[in-house]
């Protein structure tokens, strides 16, 4: 990192269907939106994140990142359209941001490199994870990862016997409303507590098999364009993770106030709090 600065930036995320199941190895659905993380490199006397020294223990995903590519000390900046915690990708988008200004201070960018280092971050900081928010934040556009490749394939990622494919989807033309709970949560106890539960319980297994369905059945009702049966197919993936103990009163609160004018609406990412998307053709 000769001398300069090197920056990337890296966009938000919303899961359309899928999440927590994606973990297991079952399909899931997101879309990159217009909300943007970015961040600036250059070499430091020290490491740092926006100005403040970094210790070994804080911002475990920047930290992660930095020592995945034995960097020297290096000033790190970021600046955010989205809060962290929000559902929305946030951990995702610093880890790509920063690993891709990383490589490009190096070798140059490689989107498939990226996208591999930056879930194997995300598995280091969150122990379970699954390719599909640092996939999204690579590639932008739509994404759709499942076991089977498919069209449209981009790179397989695997971890123990789960085996993800992701691909670039095409999305139709739609307008969603996300709503924020005001309350972040992170990500790695969710995911723990459903393996807690799916581990235990026969059912707990039954609504991941579930919400992989639902999500399969969501992506040939996008291919078709058929919003309100996609829609309908998000508030069933509302339910079935509500089943799983992922969603919140508030999450809950804010579905069913925006139902009557959306064709569908859910928690969208780790869920117990973070945020809410509907589908909806009424966005005021
Ligand atoms: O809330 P987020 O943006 O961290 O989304 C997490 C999505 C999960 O499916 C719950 C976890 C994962 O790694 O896929």
């Amino acid at each position: 990192m000769p001398g300069r600065t090197w920056g990337a930036s890296a966009p938000a995320k919303v899961i359309l269907l899928g999440e927590h199941a994606v973990v297991f190895g079952k399909p899931a659905v997101s879309v990159a939106i217009g909300l943007r993380l970015r961040c600036q490199i250059r070499p430091g006397t020290i490491s740092s994140l926006n100005g403040i020294p970094l210790g070994p223990h804080d911002h475990s995903y920047v930290s992660a990142c930095l020592a995945k590519h034995n960097a020297p000390p290096t000033a790190v900046l970021t600046d955010s359209d989205f809060p962290s915690g929000s559902g929305l990708g946030s951990s995702a988008a610093v880890t790509v941001a920063l690993l891709a200004a990383l490589r490009s201070s190096k070798d140059g960018f490689k989107e498939d490199l990226v996208a591999r280092e930056a879930f194997e971050v995300e598995c280091e900081v969150q122990r379970r994870a699954s390719p599909i928010d640092t996939s999204t934040c690579t590639h932008g556009n739509g994404i759709l990862v499942q076991r089977e490749r498919g069209e449209n394939f981009l790179w397989e990622i695997s971890r123990d016997t789960r085996r993800w494919c992701v691909h670039d989807l095409k999305v139709p033309k739609m307008t969603l409303v996300v709503g924020f709970t005001g309350k972040s949560k992170p990500t790695g106890p969710l995911v723990a507590k459903v393996k807690r539960y799916v581990d235990h319980n026969t059912f707990a297994r039954d609504i991941v098999d579930e919400i992989g369905d639902v999500t399969m059945e969501g992506v040939r009702q996008m291919a078709m364009g058929d919003l309100e049966a996609l829609g309908r197919n998000m508030t069933k993936d509302h339910k079935l993770l509500a089943i799983l103990g992922v969603s919140s009163r508030e999450l809950d609160k804010l579905v069913s106030s925006v139902l009557p004018y959306s064709y569908g609406a859910k928690l969208t990412g780790a869920g117990g709090g973070g945020s809410m998307v509907a589908l909806t053709d009424q966005p005021q």
